[in-house]
């Protein structure tokens, strides 16, 4: 059976997408996914160098390209989303993509995407949803609200995206332990790990639902 052709969103560093990337590389044929196309919301994120490293072809959206200065003027936030989520699914439908990962996206996705996808887009949170989730909640906010809330646990969640910010079906959670000195980057860095094998393990679960 072939691979699952899966398309990794990242904003950032990219170290989920190095570690979906490293595992595609370490079972080689048996690897039952393979990263076919990277699309960042920016310009300068490092997950793009990842991928060029890789050799696995970057796509970029930004609103600059996308939409006039007039409409950029104009449009609300929604219709932006909107016309990013447009692009986006675009380029995944040209490219085949049969299914999309989320890794440190900062853009949210909206509009046709999320139903032409349907249980084949997933999303990496940094804490244990139900808590901690939603709009304005990623990256260091995401644990510095943890360590506000007195929690003695965190975590992150791998998810799948549906019209809500957050909300949609589990596919896994791991659990780390939050320690008494933390601050949010401690906490970040000791999750990072957990999280490169979450998102491994669940990437891995889509594509054995998808296959079956
Ligand atoms: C991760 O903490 C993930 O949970 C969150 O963004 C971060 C991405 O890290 N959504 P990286 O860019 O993959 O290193």
């Amino acid at each position: 059976m072939s691979a699952l052709s899966i398309a990794v969103l990242a904003s950032g560093n990219g170290s989920n997408l190095q570690a979906l990337i490293d595992e595609q590389a370490r079972l080689g044929q048996n690897c039952p996914y393979a990263v076919t196309l990277v699309i960042c919301d920016r310009m300068f994120a490092k997950a793009r160098e990842r991928a060029e490293c890789a050799g696995i072809p970057v796509e970029t959206v930004l609103l600059a390209d996308i939409l006039s200065p007039e409409e950029r003027a104009a449009f609300t936030r929604a219709q932006k989303l909107a016309a990013r989520s447009d692009a986006i699914l675009a380029l995944c439908k040209t490219r085949g993509v049969q299914a999309i990962v989320l890794a440190g996206f900062l853009s949210i996705l909206a509009g046709d995407i999320v139903t032409e996808y349907t249980g084949r887009i997933i999303n990496l949170h940094p804490a244990l949803l139900p808590e901690f989730g939603g709009e304005g909640m990623w990256g260091r906010h995401v644990h510095q609200a943890v360590i506000d809330a007195g929690k003695p646990h965190s975590g992150c969640t791998v998810h799948y995206v549906d019209s809500s910010v957050d909300g949609g079906a589990h596919i896994l959670q791991k659990k780390i332990p939050v320690l008494k000195d933390d601050t949010p980057e401690t906490l970040a860095a000791r999750l990072a790990p957990v999280e490169h094998e979450a998102i491994v393990e669940a990437v891995k679960v889509l594509t054995s639902r998808l296959t079956a």
